[in-house]
């Protein structure tokens, strides 16, 4: 079902990027890699045997989107599944955080995946085919203490997601939002550089192996939306259902970082 198919993803130089490009080559598809590590790029194909293609990307520069993606679309002439993963999270209380990683954050994680999906989605339609996935968090389901700028970001994403959803019935375009808990990943670097919530959720961390194993089941089951683990997604389904209650019972366990 993936053979061939050309992947693009972004944030491909690390974690779960990094996994799902792996992955996604041993089940016969072309990863496209995009990040602005080209070192860390050219590391992570060393390790793909398969077809595969490599480009440097910043993804907060609309220009350098379009010219990525045109140039892939001119070698390719099609984008079958585009990958919004890039992304970073920086974990403090909202009012010691600076404007500026607020902003930051909203440029890469909220608008790197709508200039990706911008620049990609008039070829999907032409073609009447394609795919759009986008990773977001739990922390875009249900909000924690030290996360008002990440969760923003997480939350516009899974809106935008739900909207285009509706706007591409019927158009061959599918839309996916992948939604999971704490990897264990480079991201906690500058997320939690102390170190103390990675220390508290450690033992609940998923690996990026089994996050890009999810994703691919989303792709080949063409999911809507996947929460994971199985945990995160009744916590978010009784958040939702009784959020008092849950912010109550659960606010000392979540609030932890
Ligand atoms: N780790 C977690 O606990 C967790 C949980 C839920 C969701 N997520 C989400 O999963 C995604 C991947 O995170 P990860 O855990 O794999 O973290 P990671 O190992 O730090 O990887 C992040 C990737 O994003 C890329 N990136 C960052 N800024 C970029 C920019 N301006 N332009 C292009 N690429 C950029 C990085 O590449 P360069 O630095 O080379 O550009 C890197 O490849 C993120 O969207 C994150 O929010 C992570």
């Amino acid at each position: 079902m993936l053979k061939d198919k050309i992947v693009v993803i972004t944030g491909a130089s690390s974690g779960i990027g990094a996994e799902i490009a792996k992955l996604l080559s041993k089940q016969g598809a072309i990863p496209i890699l995009l990040a602005r590590s080209i070192e860390k790029l050219h590391q992570v194909a060393g390790q793909i045997s398969g077809k595969h293609d490599v480009f440097q990307l910043d993804v907060t520069s609309t220009k350098q989107v379009n010219e990525v993606m045109n140039a892939i679309l001119d070698k390719y002439q099609r984008i079958d599944i585009l990958i919004n993963n890039a992304g970073f999270g920086v974990f403090e209380e909202f009012i010691d955080a600076s404007l500026e990683a607020v902003e930051k954050m909203m440029d890469v994680n909220y608008m790197g995946m709508v200039r990706c999906t911008k620049a990609v989605l008039p070829a999907m339609v032409k073609n009447k085919s394609g795919h759009i996935i986008n990773i977001a968090s739990v922390a875009g389901k249900l909000a924690t203490a030290k996360s008002t700028g990440y969760s923003a970001t997480k939350f516009a994403m899974i809106g935008f997601s739900n909207s285009l959803r509706h706007e591409l019935l019927n158009k061959g375009v599918l839309v996916s939002t992948v939604n999971p808990g704490p990897i264990d990943t480079p991201f906690f670097d500058t997320a939690d550089p102390s170190g103390h919530y990675v220390k508290e959720v450690k033992w609940m961390m998923l690996t990026p192996q089994k996050v890009a194993k999810e994703v691919v089941k989303v792709i080949n089951h063409k999911k809507r939306e996947k929460t994971l683990p199985f945990s995160a997604n009744v916590g978010v389904k009784l958040y939702q259902l009784f959020p008092n209650t849950f912010d109550r019972l659960m606010g000392n366990v979540l609030n932890r970082k």
